[in-house]
């Protein structure tokens, strides 16, 4: 009886957690990052999981913009190349490096490699900025080497503030830490050379 009544204390406190820290999230984000909304389906369309179309021609080399789609943020990331050798870098300290596991949704195929992007634009990385633990959002920790509760050796990538999870420049989590798998990556495709669409792709809508 006492088991199932915690159950219910965790599970409730989780989802509160989720839903502040999400909603926090992109405040945060957007405090240092411009928040996009070029949202062409309704308000009610969204909430219920919509497409949301963006528009990323403002989005210069290492800048992050995070969108929201089905009531997540979304992170796009314009990563230099400096960065795409950073994702290379973390490889031996992640935990999985080649996205074996799932967290909510299945990685696209065309994801699937190192740079977890679309091979025509590997540079724009597209992840929901949801913590695999207990869903804080994470922050950006773009700056290598050391610093405030990261590893002399950081490569770069991105801290949870709620319990110091780490995920490298291309949302895969590191090893030994209390998230257990990467940031999921939605589907998503281009519409044109500055625009992209996520919730959508090839074989439909998500
Ligand atoms: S919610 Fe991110 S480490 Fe716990």
């Amino acid at each position: 009886m006492r088991d199932n009544e915690d159950q219910r204390v965790d599970g409730s406190r989780r989802t509160w957690l989720i839903t502040t820290t999400v909603l926090g999230g992109i405040g945060g984000v957007a405090a240092c990052v411009p928040f996009v909304g070029s949202f062409a389906p309704s308000e009610k369309a969204k909430a219920a999981g919509a497409p949301v179309e963006v528009d990323i021609s403002g989005l210069k080399a290492g800048d992050l913009m995070t969108v929201a789609w089905r009531g997540k943020p979304v992170w796009i990331l314009n990563r230099t190349d400096e960065m795409l050798a950073d994702v290379k870098k973390a490889v031996p300290e992640l935990a999985d490096p080649d996205s074996k596991k799932v967290f909510s949704m299945p990685l696209p195929a065309y994801c699937n490699n190192e740079y977890r992007s679309r091979a025509d634009h590997k540079n724009l990385l597209v992840a929901v900025a949801v913590c695999t633990h207990l869903g804080c959002t994470p922050t950006p920790r773009f700056q290598e080497g050391a610093q405030p509760n990261l590893p002399d050796d950081w490569p770069g990538g991105f801290l949870c503030p709620c319990h110091g999870s780490t995920y490298d420049l291309s949302g895969r989590v590191f090893k030994n830490k209390p998230a257990p798998d990467n940031l999921d990556i939605p589907p998503y495709m281009f519409t044109s050379a500055t625009s992209l669409v996520i919730g959508k792709d090839e074989k439909g809508e998500a």
